[in-house]
């Protein structure tokens, strides 16, 4: 693992802006970015971004870490951070539960998660099958390999809020008769 040295102490966390229409960030969201690099922000860890796998997602302005033009937006965001001296992580998700019913891009895909619960008491899509979980791991990999390809300097895999990791974690939706 290599070690990662940042100007000092702050890091600011994701949020999610919605400022990314198509999936794509533009030239705004770039120096969005950059100014709180130059505000001090020693590691910033970039909202949220969509994974490749077709069960991802239901918002239409956040951005994706796959397909040319995110990509390139992603390319803008991270030089014009290193120009200001920051570091910045890019954070992977995946919905899971929270999914929307009749999400873009694919409306006809249902929400597909650890268990199928989206809490305690509600069902939303359903448990993924083994070979499933494989291709979300993959997509994961892959979604990786975009940021560092793109000029990122780590990832955070998005594991809180109900979304796709954070389903796994759970004691009272993970349960294992719900896949005998
Ligand atoms: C507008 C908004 C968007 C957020 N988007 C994300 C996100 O994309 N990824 C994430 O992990 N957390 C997201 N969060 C959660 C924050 O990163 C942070 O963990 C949360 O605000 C709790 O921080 P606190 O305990 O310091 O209040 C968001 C929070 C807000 C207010």
């Amino acid at each position: 693992m290599e070690k990662l040295s940042i100007a000092n102490g702050i890091v600011m966390a994701p949020m999610a802006r919605n400022y990314s229409p198509d999936y794509a960030t533009d030239q705004k969201v770039a120096e969005y970015y950059a100014r709180r690099a130059s505000g001090g922000a020693g590691l910033i860890i970039f909202e949220a971004n969509f994974i490749d796998h077709p069960f991802f997602n239901g918002y239409k302005k956040q951005p994706a870490i796959h397909g040319q033009a995110p990509l390139d937006g992603h390319k803008e965001v991270t030089r014009m951070v290193h120009e200001e001296n920051g570091k910045i992580f890019c954070q992977l998700w995946h919905m899971g539960a929270e999914r929307p019913v009749g999400g873009i891009p694919n409306p006809d895909l249902p929400a597909l998660s650890a268990s199928g619960y989206r809490d305690t008491e509600t069902i939303n899509g359903r448990a993924l099958e083994l070979a499933e979980i494989s291709e979300v791991q993959s997509s994961y990999a892959r979604a990786a390999a975009n940021a560092s390809d793109v000029g990122y300097d780590g990832v955070e895999i998005h594991g809180a809020h109900g979304y796709m990791i954070d389903g796994f974690l759970w004691d009272v939706t993970n349960r294992q008769q719900l896949f005998d």
